[in-house]
Formats: structure tokens, sequence, C-alpha cells
């Protein structure tokens, strides 16, 4: 079964496509290489001892799109495409608008004109907003968004609902990601951000390595178990594997809206502790201002999932911290340019 994959060579991407061929699927995948790099496919390749083809080219263009589905009969598209840093979306709204929102509607409309009509996009968590107690749950109401980028998820979803009103033929799953961290276990695929990372893993990861001084702790004051953030930390390999779950719907019709999280919360501390025990040495951080459009706390309730797609997390802080911290030791840099 042929499945697009668009942004397959990103950070979850690429641990999907893993997990799609692992299970009997075969991956093809478009990709700009915008925030990721060629050579991610022959670390695909060293994992499963399959190299999914490739396309180069923009979710944007719609004739190049087009070109694909014509030389490829597929079943669904799992969509990553798109931008994700959330500073960044503030300065540069525009860009996030068109990536994020043009890019998922020429997608659809481009299927549409073929006939495939079943779709699984990546939303956020951080479409609950900022009024919604915690845990989140599906039925909550989103908006009240603090970013462009949170928006741009918000728009996206809502285009996917309006769609799916319109046309009942379609199946579309709107799938909430909390916090993906950590890295195949082999260490072969990891996060790989280019310059200051800003999230959290993968600045401790380059504090531990040596890269980085040390971590700011962006506020101690929160009404939290210890002041700090807390977050809902979801292992990246328990998230693609969320998506072979979700292919279950392809042939249900309609809306369906699932958050991928652990439904546990751990504090900013936490999460260093977890990776200096990975680690096996301590960490520098110091406490600094709040980060601003920062929530306290979320984490899922991620009932729903376990019900109705039989899915639910594996994995542990201290193995997701484990993970990450094999990948940093083995690629240092990331990955190689070619
Ligand atoms: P990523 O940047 O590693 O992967 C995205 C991939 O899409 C990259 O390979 C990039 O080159 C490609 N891409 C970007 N714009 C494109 C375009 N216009 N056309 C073709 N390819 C394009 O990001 P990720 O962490 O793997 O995230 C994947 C998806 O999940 C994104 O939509 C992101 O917004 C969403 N998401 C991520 C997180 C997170 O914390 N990582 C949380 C919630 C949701
Ligand atoms: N934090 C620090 N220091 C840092 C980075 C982060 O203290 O250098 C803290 C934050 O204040 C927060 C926690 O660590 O309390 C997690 O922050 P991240 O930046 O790792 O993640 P966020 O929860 O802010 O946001 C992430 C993604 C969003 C996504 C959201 C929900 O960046 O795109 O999870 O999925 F929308």
């Amino acid at each position: 079964m042929n499945i697009l994959v668009t942004g397959g060579l990103g950070y979850i991407g690429s641990h999907t496509c893993v997990k799609l061929i692992e299970a009997g699927y075969n991956p093809i995948i478009i990709d700009n290489l915008y925030n990721s790099k060629k050579s991610v496919l022959q670390r695909i390749k060293q994992i499963t001892s399959f190299t999914p083809q490739f396309y180069y080219g923009d979710i944007c263009d719609k004739p190049f799109v087009d070109s694909i589905f014509k030389k490829h009969d597929f079943t669904a598209v799992i969509h990553f495409a798109g931008l994700k840093a959330v500073g960044e979306s503030v300065i540069k709204p525009l860009e996030y608008y068109e990536k994020n929102v043009y890019g998922s509607i020429c997608l659809a409309q481009v299927m549409r004109d073929n006939n495939v009509k079943n779709l699984i996009f990546s939303s956020s968590a951080t479409v609950y907003g900022e009024k919604n107690p915690v845990p989140y749950v599906e039925s909550y109401p989103t908006g009240n968004i603090t970013n462009p980028y949170g928006w741009s998820k918000f728009m996206v979803e809502q285009s996917y609902i309006d769609l799916s009103n319109a046309e009942k033929e379609w199946s579309i799953s709107l799938l909430r990601y909390f916090n993906p961290v950590g890295a195949h276990p082999s260490g072969l695929m990891g996060e790989d951000p280019q310059g200051i990372p800003n999230n959290l893993m993968p600045y401790i990861s380059q504090v531990a390595i040596g890269k980085r001084e040390k971590l700011s702790v962006y506020g101690n004051d929160y009404p939290t178990k210890d002041g700090t953030g807390v977050r809902d930390y979801i292992r990246v390999e328990d998230l693609a594997i969320g998506h072979v779950a979700a292919l279950k719907q392809i042939n249900k019709s309609g809306i369906h809206i699932y958050n991928l999280g652990s439904g546990i919360g751990n504090s900013v501390l936490e999460v260093i502790a977890a990776y200096e025990k990975a680690c096996g040495h301590k960490l520098a951080y110091q406490i600094v201002e709040r980060r601003a459009g920062d929530i306290a706390a979320f984490w899922a309730d991620a009932s729903r999932a376990k019900q109705e797609l039989d899915w639910q997390t594996q994995y542990t802080l201290d193995e997701m911290a484990k993970d990450s911290w094999n990948w940093q030791m083995k690629n240092p840099n990331g990955y190689p340019n070619e």
C-alpha cells in the first residue's frame, strides 16, 4: 500500500517512515529539505533495509505534487510538511501561513483532483490555547492561541473539518501531538535542530555534549510541582506508531481527532534529572525569566486514542532521555550533509 508522506525526511516523518515500512506499507516521500537532509534516506535504509522513493519539492507547488500523484497510486497521505518554530512564526507570520495553511490546502486540492481522500494531519496540542484546564480532552474548544504557528495549525484543522462536512467521503485524522522527544534506539535517527535549539530536550542534549554552556530554565514560579513548566513528553517512536495506528481509520469517513501524548506531565527539572541519569553527569542550568507565550502546564487525556486506535505510549521519560543521548553522542553534528 503506497502512502504519501509529506515532510518524510523530518524528525517525526522519518521515524514514521520506518514504522510504516516495518508494518508493510510503502512510504513515498515529498520534502523540500528546508529543515532536513537527504542523508536521512540512508539511515532509513540502514534500519529497514529499504530506501523509500523520495521526491524533492514543495507542497505549495501544485503541478509538482500533482505529478507525483500521477506516478503513484496512493491509499492515503500523512502530512507532516510545514514550519514548526513557535518563536520564528511571530517574526515571519506570512511564511508560516503560506507554508502551513496554503500548503495544506494545496495538498488537499491535489488529493481531491486525484481522488485520494484519506488524510492524516500533524496537528499540535498548541490548538488548545491558554484557557483550557488539564488534561486536554479532544472535545475542548480550540483557539486563544498565543502565536502564528499555533494559529496555522488551528486554521488547517478548521479547513479540513469544513472540507469533511462538505464532502462526506473524506476520512481525515487530526493528530494533536504533545511534546515529541527522543530518537530511534539505534542512534541512527533523531532530532537535528539547525542553529540554537528552541525546544527543551535538544537544548539539554547540546549542554550534555558540551556544545552549549548551560540551559536556561524559563521560570520556576509557575503553579506546578516544582515551579517549572510541565509538559507531556512523548517518545518519537511511540508517536510514529500512532500514525500507523491512525491508518486504521482510513476507510471510516469523517473527522477523527486524537491527542497523541502519554497522559503524564513532567517538569523541566524532572527532564534535566532524567537526562543527567542518561548521560552520567550533572548538567549546568540557571533559572531565568519566564518565556513569553509559555503555558504553565499541559498534558494529554489520551484515552480516546487508546479506545479507538488501541494505541498508547510505551516508554518512560528515562528511556526517552537515554535514546536522545545515544543519538547525540553518535551524531554530535547531526546528519551528514550528503
Ligand atoms: P521537521 O521540521 O523535522 O519536519 C518537517 C519536514 O517538512 C522537514 O523535513 C522539512 O524540510 C519539510 N518541509 C517543510 N516545509 C515544506 C514544504 N513546504 N514542502 C515540502 N516539505 C517541507 O518537523 P517535525 O518535528 O518532524 O514536525 C512534523 C510536523 O509535526 C510539523 O507539521 C510540525 O508542525 C508538527 N508538530 C511538531 C511538533 C514537535 O514538537 N516536533 C509538535 C506538534 C506538531
Ligand atoms: N524550556 C526551558 N528552557 C529551554 C527550552 C524550554 O526551560 O531552553 C521549558 C519551556 O519553558 C517549557 C518546557 O521547557 O516549560 C518545554 O518547552 P519546549 O520549547 O520544548 O516545548 P513547548 O511545550 O513550548 O512547545 C512544543 C513545540 C510546539 C508544540 C507544543 C505542543 O515546540 O510546537 O510543544 O505540541 F506546539
